[in-house]
């Protein structure tokens, strides 16, 4: 199937349910390379990129479990939201939490189910690869917004290649655990994961599809 980039920007979304078939690893370093040609301010090309699949990512995962068993909590790489939090975004951010919940069925009050829900993301939702994104200390927010530009670029090349993903930054809620498990060098920082692989289109939450605010929310032009 030949895909346009309108099609492929219109087809992504985040898979939360994969198949265990591998992906070959001669394709996830093709992917990985050919989405550099993202752009970045000054062309500093901020982003590093690590690939684990296989062994690796079989000993990622049992070190996470452990982890999470343990009970064990880490200081977070960074604010995920705002401390903060205020409308619309707070709004958004809820809707697209209960829509979730709601695919799978687990309700407000089951705030275990709901944790152990959360849990899949550090099995990769199943997936057999993942990237994991890192960017030097001393880069600013123009850097971290490159980062993204390589990272949706890589995300819409997979759908061009048949093949889910999903971008986590759950990830960086254990930084001195993934730090140590990707040897990132002290002066480098954990952005996120992203789980990559087939879509397991039989799995229910897949079948969420987020909602974008009214384009009059954000949009408007300067008379
Ligand atoms: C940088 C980034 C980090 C994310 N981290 C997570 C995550 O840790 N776990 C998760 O399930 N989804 C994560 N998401 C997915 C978002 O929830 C999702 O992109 C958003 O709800 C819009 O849905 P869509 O990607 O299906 O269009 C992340 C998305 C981005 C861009």
């Amino acid at each position: 199937m030949t895909m346009d980039v309108r099609q492929a920007v219109a087809a992504r979304r985040s898979a939360r349910g994969f198949l265990d078939t591998p992906v070959p690893l001669a394709q996830l370093r093709d992917l990985a390379e050919a989405a550099a040609r993202a752009p970045s301010g000054g062309n500093l090309q901020p982003w590093h990129v690590q690939i684990v699949q296989g062994d690796a990512m079989a000993r990622l995962k049992a070190i996470m479990a452990d982890r999470l068993a343990s009970g064990a909590s880490e200081t977070p790489q960074y604010a995920i939201y705002p401390p903060e939090l205020d409308d619309p975004w707070r709004g958004r951010r809820f809707a697209v939490g209960e829509a979730l919940y709601d695919r799978i069925g687990i309700p407000r009050e089951d705030k275990a189910g709901r944790r152990r829900w959360f849990a899949a993301n550090y099995r990769f939702f199943g997936a057999p690869a993942a990237y994991f994104c890192s960017v030097d200390r001393r880069m600013g927010p123009p850097q971290w917004s490159d980062l993204g530009m390589y990272l949706q670029t890589l995300m819409l090349l997979a759908v061009e290649a048949g093949l889910a993903t999903c971008p986590q930054e759950c990830w960086a809620m254990y930084p001195e655990t993934v730090g140590r498990f990707l040897e990132l060098p002290e002066g480098r920082m954990l952005f996120c994961g992203v789980a990559i692989g087939f879509e397991d289109t039989d799995a229910p939450v897949n079948a969420l599809r987020s909602e974008r605010a009214p384009v009059g929310e954000w949009l408007s032009v300067v008379a």
